[in-house]
């Protein structure tokens, strides 16, 4: 029997480590299956679990919200096909929800130990809650981490994608809190140059550094 060996855990900047796996959709090739999408792929501990249970039905109610974002979802945990199939099919009987996106059976914990997902000190046969958000070039580019006991948030999630998604097109920061149609925040200036030209401009200023613009 092969060893699996713990990689590194990847971080912000990384490209995405590629994996082939089966899925509740059949086998992936994660490079082939993401296509020139986003994608947010996030772990759970456990199938048949009560917090698990509250965040696959969650991420299924959203899909939509996400696939308008041009973002493919992605799930994964230590369980077989079998245990994710039937988790399904319980989760569409308690909670008339169909889960839309296909999710990684990764019982061998192949592709846990290439995401650094599994965190000894909370456990060391689960998975714990963790968010990759992938652009298409396969690059992460943000990572949230979450303990077994408690559930993710959503809406959090999204805001994230849109706050990614806003500053590579314009160029541009976003602060604490934003929600899409408030205002960015203009990049700091690097020279005297720069500096003047945000004083000269329109935008909101509260300091030479931290200036605020609609898009
Ligand atoms: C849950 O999803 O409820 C859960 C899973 C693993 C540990 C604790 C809670």
């Amino acid at each position: 029997m092969s060893e699996v060996v713990a990689t590194p855990m990847p971080r912000i900047g990384d490209v995405a480590p590629d994996f082939t796996a089966t899925t509740t959709h059949g086998e992936i090739t994660f490079s082939e299956w993401q296509g020139d999408d986003w994608v947010v792929f996030f772990s759970h501990p456990a199938d048949f679990t009560p917090v698990c249970t509250t965040e696959l039905a969650e991420f299924a109610r959203r899909n939509e919200e996400f696939t308008e974002r041009g973002v493919k979802l992605l799930g994964l945990s230590v369980d077989s096909i079998h245990s994710h199939v039937a988790w399904v099919q319980n989760i569409k009987e308690i909670l008339d929800i169909q889960i839309p996106y296909p999710m990684v059976a990764d019982i061998n914990m192949k592709v846990a130990n290439k995401y650094g997902l599994i965190h000894p000190g909370e456990s060391s046969t689960a998975t714990v809650r963790a968010v990759f958000v992938i652009d298409p070039g396969r690059e992460i580019r943000a990572l949230i981490y979450y303990p077994l006991a408690n559930g993710r948030n959503v809406d959090e999630v999204i805001r994230l994608v849109d706050s990614l998604q806003t500053s590579d097109k314009y160029v541009c920061a976003t602060p604490v809190n934003w929600n899409v149609g408030e205002k960015v925040i203009v990049p700091p200036p690097k020279t005297e140059e720069e500096v003047q030209d945000r004083l000269n401009s329109d935008y909101e200023k509260l300091s030479f550094y931290l200036m605020k613009r609609e898009l």
